[in-house]
């Protein structure tokens, strides 16, 4: 990733739908780049993490931050996680100066809270503050089929300046391993949280 992205902060949050290994992956990418993290993590992604990738997080939110970069082998520097009631975090007022938020992956459950400005964890309200307070808003949904309902919240996301990038990896660049489609959707959203992913491959360059 460019030196750009350095000194960045962002809020990372995954939550409990499939496709843990994209949250690993970007928390890993952000964490080699330098980019200071606040990891806020369901209770629906810990069961997912176990579920796919035999991962069992600490009991302790605080605890994630450390366990992660152990087990990314990434500074733990920047890297800082907190329980999802925890209104005094920076996550949760716009007053913190974060101004960019990422929710991989992001389940209907949560998208549909954050559409309707239900929040009613920390994951919610770091996606309400990023809305009122013009921030940059990243999710990836996952689900298959898309309900009307999904897809109405999705629109609605959209137009209020979110970035929709739903988990669909392509693969016209013919990927041989997981990996590949892991870092083909985790680009994406480097590149729409405005970080230039080193390596990417790029349509028609
Ligand atoms: C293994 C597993 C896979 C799941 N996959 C999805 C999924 O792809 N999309 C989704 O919206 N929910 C999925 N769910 C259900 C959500 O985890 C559930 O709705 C949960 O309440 C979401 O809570 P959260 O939004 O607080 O993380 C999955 C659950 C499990 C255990």
């Amino acid at each position: 990733m460019s030196q750009s992205s350095y000194n960045q902060r962002l809020i990372v949050a995954m939550t409990g739908a499939s496709g843990a290994a994209y949250g690993l992956r970007l928390i890993e990418r952000l964490g080699q780049a330098g980019v200071e993290q606040h990891l806020l993590i369901s209770d629906a992604a810990r069961v997912v993490l176990k579920q796919e990738m035999d991962i069992v997080l600490p009991d302790a939110a605080q605890d994630v931050a450390g366990y992660l970069a152990d087990r990314l082998e990434i500074a733990a520097v920047g890297l800082k996680s907190y329980a999802l009631n925890d209104w005094f975090s920076p996550a949760a007022s716009g007053s913190s100066g974060i101004h960019a938020m990422a929710i991989v992956p992001c389940s209907m459950g949560t998208m549909a809270r954050i559409a309707t400005g239900a929040s009613d964890n920390l994951i919610e309200r770091a996606a309400d503050v990023m809305l009122k307070e013009r921030g940059r808003l990243v999710l990836m949904p996952r689900e298959t089929p898309l309900s009307s309902i999904h897809l109405e919240h999705m629109l609605k996301l959209s137009n209020l300046g979110v970035h929709i990038i739903p988990a669909m990896p392509g693969f016209y660049h013919r990927p041989q391993r997981i990996e590949e489609l892991v870092d083909f959707m985790v680009d994406r959203v480097l590149v729409h949280l405005r970080l230039e992913p080193e390596g990417m491959q790029r349509w028609g360059v």
